[in-house]
């Protein structure tokens, strides 16, 4: 029996925002209409699948968006649809507009979510790396990360401005609970002096190391970048315990916070937002389902949800290793 062709589909956003979202559901939604399929945006991600927030989508309504921060589908994290009861309900009203494949976009979180409900039902689901932590699993990308690692960048070119001037130490902290990836890339990017990321303990010898040399060399300015998810506390953390071992340096804090998450995309994640959104389509057209699009050397790849997580992505230690030789003196 052949299976019954996807003649509708919904796209949503759901986590954190990441810039290049609205990139991916323009994508998905113009690779949706160009092959005849109907597009139905679902508002606050599954919230809005079980609370039935459907807006139609046309080629009108995601004009203008390819370059805009945010998510114009809004976004949530969504605890009723780690319930059966939820799961039904959105279940029902997916059903109920004849919607026979979706579109998820977001982070390891969505897709465990997206993995649940297609293993109970019957609807297609596909997902599309969207967080600026780039911390999923079998792809080399996630959208946002490039935005994001520019905006810390920027943001730290002018701290540094500021910290020769004082000759000040600044602990700058980029977001990353459990990842390292955004605060090692602006870190190497940025000369940073040091870097702590949650995925390699030992760098606070090197912390120590410069703190030394700097007493030593009388280097007054420097930047260290932690990642919010640094194992034993943010910025603020690491600061106090250095300011408290050497009361006479003149140490600040900068946590970098939200500003990370907005702005206008790069024209790398647009590039990236744009091709994942438009495989997402031909995958749901050639029958698959329960998989993630992904970038593996600059390819796209087909990725179960399966394998699709933050536990299996590994830091890249070249970068580790090339910080400790740039800044070894
Ligand atoms: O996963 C993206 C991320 O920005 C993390 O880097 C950060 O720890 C978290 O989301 C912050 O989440 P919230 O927006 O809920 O404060």
């Amino acid at each position: 029996m052949h299976k019954k062709a996807i003649e509708c589909i919904a796209v949503l956003t759901s986590g954190g925002d990441a810039p290049g979202m609205n990139a991916a559901i323009r994508a998905v939604t113009r690779a949706a209409l160009a092959n005849n399929v109907k597009v139905f945006g679902c508002n606050y991600g599954f919230q809005g699948m079980i609370e039935n927030d459907f807006l139609k989508l046309s080629y009108q309504d995601i004009g203008g968006i390819i370059g805009l921060g945010g998510t114009i589908l809004k976004t949530a994290r969504c605890e009723k649809f780690t319930t059966v009861e939820g799961r039904e309900q959105a279940y029902k009203n997916l059903k109920q507009r004849n919607i026979d494949g979706v579109v998820v976009i977001g982070g390891d979180g969505t897709f465990k979510g997206a993995a649940q409900f297609s293993s109970e039902f019957d609807i297609p689901f596909i997902g599309i790396p969207g967080t600026i932590d780039n911390d999923i699993s079998g792809t080399d990308y996630t959208i946002g990360f490039d935005t994001a690692l520019n905006t810390v960048v920027q943001a730290v070119d002018k701290i540094k401005d500021t910290a020769r001037s004082h000759g000040r130490i600044f602990f700058v902290e980029a977001m990353g609970r459990e990842a390292g990836l955004l605060a090692l890339g602006s870190g190497l990017a940025c000369g940073a002096e040091v870097i702590l990321i949650p995925e390699v303990l030992e760098q606070e010898k090197e912390l120590d190391k410069f703190i030394q040399k700097g007493l030593v060399d009388k280097k007054s300015s420097g930047i260290i970048m932690v990642a919010e998810g640094y194992k034993t506390g943010g910025a603020l953390k690491i600061a106090e315990r250095v300011k408290a071992q050497h009361p006479d340096i003149e140490a600040r804090v900068t946590i970098l916070g939200h500003i990370q998450r907005g702005g206008n995309p790069t024209a790398q994640d647009r590039i990236a937002a744009t091709r994942m959104g438009v495989a997402a389509i031909n995958s749901l057209l050639a029958g698959k389902k329960n998989l993630m699009i992904g970038l593996k050397n600059k390819a796209i790849v087909e990725v179960p949800f399966g394998l699709a997580e933050k536990a299996y992505r590994p830091i890249n230690r070249e970068f580790v290793d090339i910080q400790e030789v740039i800044t070894r003196t």
